[in-house]
């Protein structure tokens, strides 16, 4: 039931406060597969770019590369040197390093970035985090992601108190979402988790006024978002 009023409040929300960001594209059930492979490209350039730079530095980024590189045989026929010198400035170089070893080996085995989580986490430098975004966004698996945004609003939504860097908890969070993400917009919906993690749901001074789940915030609840659950970021 709480978990239904999350999905609920949580879609809705997003559906009116989400931000337009280039890589952001609506899935549509008929879309030929050639759009959903590019798309799901698109999807993957941008998790890795987002994973420890912010957003308004990756836009740039992301449009020169989809110009550079506008598909995955594009990109897999690059050389480290170029892909380097387009990711000058956003830094941890092996990211990108990363997304050309990762098309040449989808090229090299067939040309078809794979669908679900669990076969994109076979590709180099695809890990939990980015195999659950792609396979959700871009393909509408009914997987789970957690970044530290949604580590954040989870263990407030829970009132998860124990160190979320330990390694059972991170595993608990994972559970944990794994049960929330709604069966039928799974991508909108751990895109959603992210973005209140993002804009509303902030390490300090969150705005639970305008969150669309403080109705069902333990966080808020018990101790009305002070200091003791979950301000510190992850
Ligand atoms: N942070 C990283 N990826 C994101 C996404 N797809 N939506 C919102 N925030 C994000």
């Amino acid at each position: 039931e709480e978990t239904l009023k999350l999905r609920v409040g949580l879609l809705n929300w997003y559906d009116h406060n989400h931000r337009e960001l280039p890589w952001r594209k609506t899935f549509k059930e008929e879309e030929k597969e050639e759009e959903l492979q590019k798309n799901a490209y698109g999807v993957w350039v941008s998790e890795i770019m987002l994973q420890q730079t912010q957003v308004q530095t990756v836009i740039p980024y992301y449009n020169r590369w989809m110009l550079k590189w506008p598909t995955i045989h594009h990109l897999s026929q690059a050389s480290l040197e170029e892909v380097n010198e387009m990711w000058a400035g956003l830094g941890y170089y092996r990211r990108a390093r990363f997304l050309l070893e990762g098309a040449k080996q989808v090229i090299a085995e067939g040309g078809r970035i794979p669908k679900v989580a669990s076969l994109l986490r076979k590709i180099p430098g695809i890990g939990d985090y980015t195999a659950g975004a792609i396979a959700s966004i871009a393909f509408n698996e009914v997987v789970p992601v957690v970044d530290g945004n949604v580590v954040r609003v989870i263990a407030r939504l829970k009132a998860v108190s124990t160190n979320p860097k330990k390694s059972v908890t991170v595993k608990r969070f994972w559970e944990l979402a794994a049960e929330a993400v709604d069966p039928l917009r799974p991508g909108d919906f751990n895109q959603a988790l992210m973005e209140l993690g993002a804009t509303v749901c902030t390490p300090l001074n969150p705005s639970c006024s305008s969150c669309p789940a403080s109705e069902i915030c333990q966080a808020l609840s018990i101790s009305k978002c002070d200091s003791s659950i979950a301000v510190t970021d992850y």
